[in-house]
């Protein structure tokens, strides 16, 4: 239905005013490195015809700007073409940008405020002629009119949703999208595709759950018929479910629990001959003994790493616990840490301990790490050589109680020494 049977590519009407012009990709199997798509993806570009002129809302990746161009010859000429809409600035939707902005040269950019310089790299060019939008601006085509949503972050930080009220459609850029290539392009008449819509909202949007619950307060108010995302099947049937997944989806799990009232702090650990779990065990007594902190213990040898991801992400704390293998912290407790880039860690305590023979890397290498990862690590690491002593046990359980004074704001400030700095 898509093409016509030349099989030369065509435009298709989603309503008398509004076409897709994008191209499919079914060959694709990995999508920006950290996304499998097993059926490939679709590129969704649209055009919108209004009384005085035509808007384009974003293009297609470079290689299938053939595709694009074709589908747009069939409806508009390019001297029609008064505005060009860029949701995000990511290369999958404006490689075709540039050879557009050659053959309509009249057409106005709008981008998002944030996108403004990432414009500039992104053409090389100085000179450019765009203007930069927020939440309210709108832009006329006569009888319909261009509303921009300012949703930063979903997923780039330029990120804006375009509204076209007389058509009650959402243009969403990525926002409800999802790798999943049908020529069938509609929700109601493509295959399942409710396993991609989440594995695409776990791998992109999850990381930025409050900017999506910022931006559903802008979406759930608006009139919906339609929403066209970038990629995947286009959403006419019941689009306001997407929506209302997308909501669910970024609630924290443990909402109605009681006990998720309590600071949580989750202690990692991996040990080959008992002495990094009996230091997590005495830093586990520690934190008990402090009220108010709910703390669990998990080895890491007997989970896997998905579920732990969901356990941190709704965490307060989190402290990991690695002997020194060969100069570096072990396999587990790395392959848990890299598996972390989908969920936000910024400000959470983090903390780690573990046990050494004679070089005792490990300790200071995922310190490092959990800095990096935007956690914050007020305590020195804690290490023990092998096998610890009871005196060492009770500094772990000091270690355990002052972590858990901190993640709930009662450790007093220490006054630390110079000479403490450069002997360690
Ligand atoms: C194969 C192997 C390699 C090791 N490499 C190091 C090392 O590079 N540096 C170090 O400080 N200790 C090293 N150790 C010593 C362990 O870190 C030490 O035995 C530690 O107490 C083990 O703690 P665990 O019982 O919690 O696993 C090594 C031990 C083994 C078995």
């Amino acid at each position: 239905m898509v093409d016509s049977d030349n099989n030369a590519p065509a435009a298709v009407a989603l309503s008398e005013r509004v076409y897709w012009i994008g191209a499919f990709d079914p060959d694709l199997r990995s999508f920006d490195i950290i996304l499998k798509t097993a059926n490939g993806t679709s590129y969704n570009a649209y055009l919108v015809r209004g009384s005085e002129g035509v808007a384009i809302i974003d293009t297609v990746k470079e290689g299938f700007a053939g595709d694009f161009f074709a589908r747009l010859e069939t409806v508009a000429d390019y001297a029609e073409i008064k505005v060009i809409v860029l949701n995000h600035l990511e290369p999958d939707h404006t490689g075709a940008l540039p050879e557009l902005m050659r053959r309509a040269p009249q057409a106005q950019l709008f981008i998002s405020q944030k996108a403004q310089t990432m414009l500039k790299a992104l053409l090389k060019r100085d000179k450019l002629n765009f203007t930069p939008v927020l939440t309210g601006d709108k832009v006329s085509l006569g009888d319909r009119s261009l509303e921009f949503l300012h949703t930063p972050y979903l997923h780039w930080p330029d990120t804006q949703c375009t509204y076209v009220p007389e058509e009650k459609t959402l243009f969403s850029g990525d926002v409800f999208g999802c790798h999943f290539c049908d020529t069938r392009l509609f929700n109601d008449e493509a295959g399942d595709f409710r396993f991609s819509f989440e594995y695409y909202y776990a791998h992109i949007m999850r990381p930025f759950k409050d900017y999506v619950i910022r931006a559903l307060e802008l979406i759930e108010p608006l009139q919906l018929d339609l929403i066209a995302p970038t990629h995947g099947p286009i959403l006419r049937d019941r689009p306001k479910r997407y929506v209302r997944r997308y909501r669910e989806m970024s609630q924290p799990s443990l909402s109605t629990d009681k006990q998720a009232k309590a600071r949580t702090l989750l202690i990692f650990y991996i040990s080959s001959y008992g002495n990094t779990r009996r230091m997590a065990e005495a830093i586990y007594a520690g934190v008990m003994s402090v009220a108010g902190v709910r703390v669990s213990l998990y080895d890491l040898e007997g989970g896997e790493v998905s579920p732990f991801v969901d356990l941190i992400e709704d965490a307060d704390g989190l402290l990991f616990g690695t002997p020194t293998i060969n100069g570096d912290a072990v396999k587990p407790v790395w392959d848990l840490l890299s598996s972390l880039t989908v969920v936000n860690l910024k400000n959470k305590l983090g903390g780690v301990f573990g046990s050494y023979g004679w070089s005792g890397e490990a300790v200071r290498l995922v310190e490092d790490r959990l800095r990096g990862l935007k956690l914050r690590v007020p305590i020195q690491g804690l290490r023990v050589k092998l096998i610890p002593t009871e005196e060492e046990l009770e500094q772990c359980h000091r270690f355990g109680r002052e972590l858990a004074q901190e993640l709930l704001g009662l450790r007093e400030a220490r006054v630390i020494d110079f000479a403490e700095l450069t002997s360690s």
